[in-house]
């Protein structure tokens, strides 16, 4: 049968009209995020690689269309062609034929539709990937230059993390179907996608086209070789960055440690990031004998250093010995302890890394964080951090900040949460521990003294930080040698962390 070969290039880029009526045939028929998830019944398309084919329940759909789609693209199966055909118009059929998003295949039960490429919704746009599987069960192996999921869910991690607020020339590095850039393109005035494969190439410049994206450009080349010396106000990457002796699988090698891309990227930040301008990627990197991650992306900043602000959200962590046991069972070579100590490598870490490159006011120190990332940290909360942490610093020097952090009227955090821990004590229970968390901006945990609780209660977002310490102090609810200016420390580490917010 027609089963599309590994190396064999997928899709065309047939007319605009092809393109808007399989755009319009995949929204009349709610092939969105929201409705495709409902009917799976799976919380994120993340989830979709755990649904065997067999065993999907499509039932939740009152479309014949949809159900259609859903088998054909996600679940990736050949359905008959009688009964894509009837519930699939003769128009919208040949234009998913010119595309070659569907091919028509003899399967040893009869005629089948297929389709050539994993495509999906994301983020509001529609993807086509590479398939993960064949549509006659043989087995399948994955080209190296496979075009990466956008729905794996450290693309989605990837796509939280890049911020909406406007900018004028934005570039996407390593973009695999060029979602990153996609996105960008709603708040960018121009994208430019740069992926080293043909295939990734390919692939963006479809999406690109299906999802009429006109202020992107899609380029291929090795990652800033392609740009020449164009410079950009923001710059996305989510590399590939799993240790590797080969780069065998080009979606995924980063060399011997993992981080040759990321370093690559990080070093060519100077040159290519503007000043007033911001890097955000998702990546792994190492924490060695030579310093945490972050303090060792601010080396490859190289002599410019001193004019970046560098956040790393820290995700999860890997021993070396972990993952040495992990990569041994993965290939013959079975050096990778040895290799790990030789480079003084001490723990993995995964997570955002964030790079800020501002227009500096005079000699501000320049910033060098690791905070965690949580479930609803995104690029807004890197932008805030990153002002924050300026202001902050530069109010510090000037003797300011008394001054403006006393006249605030902050209120707790929308996500704040308080955790009491009661102990017995004296025979009844009393609270013996009090814990602040919030998971926004980043995530935090504070462990506070009992008599704190109440005092944090008072700010209501009315009253200012002074009038709170005074209220406090009035009625007793502060230890006698806690002054103003202890509790203008503690109300702005509040602030930082999410359990006070200004609105
Ligand atoms: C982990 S995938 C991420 C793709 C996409 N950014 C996403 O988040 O879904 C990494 C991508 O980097 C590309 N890549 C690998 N080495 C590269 C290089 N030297 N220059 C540019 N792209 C590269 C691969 O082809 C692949 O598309």
């Amino acid at each position: 049968m027609a089963e599309p070969s590994n190396n064999e290039m997928p899709l065309l880029t047939g007319s605009d009209d092809d393109f808007a009526r399989v755009g319009s045939l995949l929204k009349s028929s709610e092939f969105d995020e929201e409705t495709v998830c409902r009917i799976l019944r799976i919380d994120s398309l993340s989830n979709l690689g755990a649904i065997k084919p067999q065993e999907a329940d499509l039932s939740a759909s009152e479309s014949q269309s949809l159900r259609s789609l859903i088998k054909l693209f996600l679940l990736l199966e050949a359905v008959r062609c009688e009964d894509v055909e009837r519930v699939i118009d003769s128009a919208s059929m040949d234009s998913l034929l010119a595309l070659d998003l569907l091919r028509r295949g003899v399967f040893e039960e009869g005629d089948r539709y297929y389709s050539s490429v994993f495509l999906y919704p994301v983020a509001g746009f529609l993807i086509a990937s590479d398939r993960h599987r064949s549509a006659d069960g043989s087995p399948f192996v994955l080209p190296p230059d496979a075009v990466f999921p956008a729905v794996f869910i450290g693309t989605l991690r990837f796509l939280r993390i890049i911020s909406t607020s406007p900018s004028q020339d934005a570039l996407d590095l390593c973009s695999g179907t060029g979602i990153g850039a996609m996105v960008l393109s709603r708040c960018a005035e121009r994208v430019t996608a740069c992926d080293i494969t043909a295939r990734a190439t390919h692939f963006a410049e479809f999406n690109r086209l299906l999802n009429r994206c006109s202020n992107v450009e899609v380029l291929q080349g090795d990652l800033y070789s392609a740009i020449a010396d164009r410079d950009f106000d923001r710059i996305v990457a989510h590399p590939p960055y799993v240790p590797s002796l080969s780069m065998e699988q080009i979606y995924r090698d980063g060399g011997e440690t993992g981080e040759t891309l990321v370093r690559n990227i990080i070093e060519g930040l100077p040159r290519c990031l503007r000043p007033g301008g911001t890097f955000y990627s998702v990546c792994a990197g190492w924490d060695t004998r030579e310093g945490a991650f972050e303090e060792r992306a601010r080396r490859w900043l190289g002599d410019a250093q001193k004019d970046f602000d560098v956040i790393f959200a820290f995700n999860n962590d890997m021993s070396p010995e972990r993952l040495a046991r992990q990569l041994a069972q993965q290939s013959s070579d079975g050096r990778w302890d040895e290799r790990f100590a030789d480079a003084g490598l001490e723990r993995l870490v995964y997570g955002a890394m964030v790079i800020d490159r501002p227009e500096r006011e005079g000699d501000t120190e320049p910033l060098t964080a690791r905070v965690r990332l949580g479930a609803l940290t995104d690029g807004e909360c890197f932008d805030w951090m990153l002002r924050w942490r300026r202001n902050r610093a530069q109010m510090e020097a000037r003797g300011e900040l008394a001054f403006a952090i006393s006249r605030a009227k902050p209120q707790m955090g929308e996500h704040l949460q308080v955790k009491v821990t009661y102990a017995v004590e004296e025979g009844t229970l009393a609270p013996a521990e009090v814990v602040l968390e919030s998971i926004k901006p980043f995530l935090a945990a504070t462990k506070i003294d009992l008599w704190m609780m109440p005092v944090i209660a008072n700010f209501d977002g009315e009253r200012t930080v002074a009038e709170a310490y005074e209220m406090a102090r009035n009625c007793s609810m502060i230890p006698p040698a806690f002054q103003i200016a202890d509790f203008i420390r503690l109300a702005a580490d509040m602030i930082e962390r999410g359990y006070l917010e200004i609105r």
